[in-house]
């Protein structure tokens, strides 16, 4: 396999809208107006990569529902991060050929990280006849070549073959949200943690141009966009195969002296290439939001470096408390592994141990799932099911309590939101730090950002007041 990134060319997209052009008149031919359901399981790289392939869908004249039932075409943008991931997709895609029987042109297409493992796509050959169309992340820009073949040939299309990756700048983009935009910045990943898939369905980190990068967040912003998250599997190694000279703290300075009303974010960063000049820059612009998601998977040395993590917890630590050190405010969230193969009782309590230490405002916390192929699948684990659930009940014990005493120390405090939607009464809006606030307001409130005082809190959310309603 080539290790080279490949540059999908202008005439190479050209070519592609042209396929989109001939799908709207093949529908026309027909007096159809075509619709479409695209859903979207696991990541913001995924949702990232639905909101291009809704762009491509609607290029080609398709409108949109949000039901399987009466859809003309059925995508679904797969995850392969953990076993439960891949049973729902299963369980979903079992259940369209009843669909499919109630509204016989309909095309069922499966993308997305599933689609890179062969075990899968095999399974799907076999097993799964009516599942017309699978393309894997490298295919993405050629789905309307896909989906014209389906319909012109009605012949079931695999496009798998897998690669290091590309970049394919100018897709269509439909964006669900108004006010909050996806931005990747880089695409697969390189660390090869022992328990991920990432790596292997995504292929090797290629950094798109800085310039092509920037161009996107000045139009987002014009176009009225509040929010920006910048996405990458490891931001903190952008730039790495550029060779500009230029790192994700330069990008990050970039991009916070756009001029406008906006705020950005940016996830994920790997512990083991997060810098100094990283604090110092998301210290130094107010545009950017003090909150970092920065993942430590555990607190145990050993198991650290059977994950293939590439630092210990001693700097994981250091790390913490820089950041803090530069940005008292910090918001800090992180994701954990429970039961690691081999992970004894005491490393688990290290695992605990640094939870108590950091003290993080929210935790994203999981069950070791062995993924075919990652050298962490074969290894050897005398632990049960059931030891893990117990130790898993124990992290989010610690963990619930701890964020709930995070939220109590915000009541009388005024912080600043922007306000994004209505759930029920309330409205609902987030702090710079990505803590949920519900307050009473109207809707002509959503959209901009607000100072809001907190009176309450729950171990999920915050309850708040305007300050001219009080
Ligand atoms: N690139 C990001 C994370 C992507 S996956 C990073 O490195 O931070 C999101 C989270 O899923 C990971 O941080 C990890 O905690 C979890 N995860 C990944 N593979 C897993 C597996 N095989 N079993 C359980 N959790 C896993
Ligand atoms: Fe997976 Fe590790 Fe890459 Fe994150 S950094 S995507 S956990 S291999
Ligand atoms: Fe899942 Fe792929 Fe994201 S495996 S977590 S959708 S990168």
């Amino acid at each position: 396999m080539d290790t080279k990134t490949t540059v999908i060319s202008p005439e190479q997209l050209r070519r592609q809208a042209e396929f989109c052009d001939e799908i709207k008149a093949y529908w026309l031919a027909q007096g159809v107006t075509p619709v479409a359901f695209v859903d979207t399981y696991g990541c913001q790289q995924n949702e990232a990569d639905s909101e291009r392939i809704r762009g491509m869908l609607e290029a080609a004249g398709y409108g949109f529902t949000d039901t399987e039932e009466g859809a003309d075409v059925v995508v679904l943008n797969t995850c392969a991060i953990r076993e439960h991931a891949e049973q729902r997709v299963f369980g979903n895609v079992g259940a369209l050929v009843h669909t499919k029987r109630r509204h016989p042109r309909q095309k069922i297409i499966l993308c997305g990280c599933m689609m890179g493992q062969s075990a899968v796509t095999d399974r799907i050959k076999k097993s799964y006849p009516y599942v017309d169309g699978v393309f894997s992340t490298h295919h993405l820009w050629e789905f309307p070549a896909l989906l014209l073949r389906l319909l012109k040939t009605g012949k079931r299309v695999f496009l798998i073959e897998d690669s290091p990756g590309s970049i394919a700048e100018g897709i269509p983009v439909c964006r669900e949200n108004r006010l909050k935009a996806w931005v990747s910045i880089m695409y697969g990943c390189n660390n090869f943690c022992s328990y991920c898939i990432v790596p292997y369905v995504r292929g090797r980190e290629r950094s798109r141009q800085p310039e092509d990068i920037l161009g996107e967040c000045r139009d987002l912003i014009a176009q009225g966009y509040k929010e920006i998250t910048l996405l990458g599997q490891n931001v903190n190694s952008y730039g790495k195969d550029l060779a500009l000279g230029m790192d994700f703290a330069d990008l990050l300075a970039q991009v916070a002296q756009i001029p406008g009303d906006f705020r950005i974010r940016f996830m994920t960063s790997h512990p083991r290439d997060a810098s100094r000049k990283l604090f110092d820059t998301i210290a130094k612009y107010p545009k950017i939001c003090k909150h970092f998601h920065l993942p430590f998977q555990s607190g145990n040395d050993r198991v650290l470096k059977a994950m293939n993590r590439h630092y210990d917890s001693a700097q994981y630590l250091e790390l913490v408390e820089y950041g803090r050190l530069v940005m008292p405010e910090l918001v800090l969230t992180s994701d954990v592994i429970v039961g690691f193969p081999g992970e004894t009782e005491e490393e688990f309590e290290d695992t605990l141990r640094l939870v108590e230490k950091v003290r993080y405002d929210a935790l994203f916390t999981f069950i070791f799932s062995p993924r075919g192929g990652t050298p962490a699948a074969s290894m050897d684990d005398p632990y049960t099911k059931a030891d893990k659930n117990r130790r898993f009940d124990r992290l989010l014990q610690v963990q619930n309590r701890i964020s709930e005493e995070k939220h109590r120390a915000y009541i009388g405090k005024t912080v600043r939101v922007l306000v994004d939607g209505r759930d029920g009464d309330l409205l609902t809006a987030r702090t710079d730090g990505g803590r949920l606030v519900r307050f009473a307001g109207d809707d002509s409130l959503i959209g901009q950002f607000l100072d809001v005082k907190i009176t309450d809190c729950t171990t999920w959310s915050l309850v708040g007041q305007r300050p001219t309603a009080i």
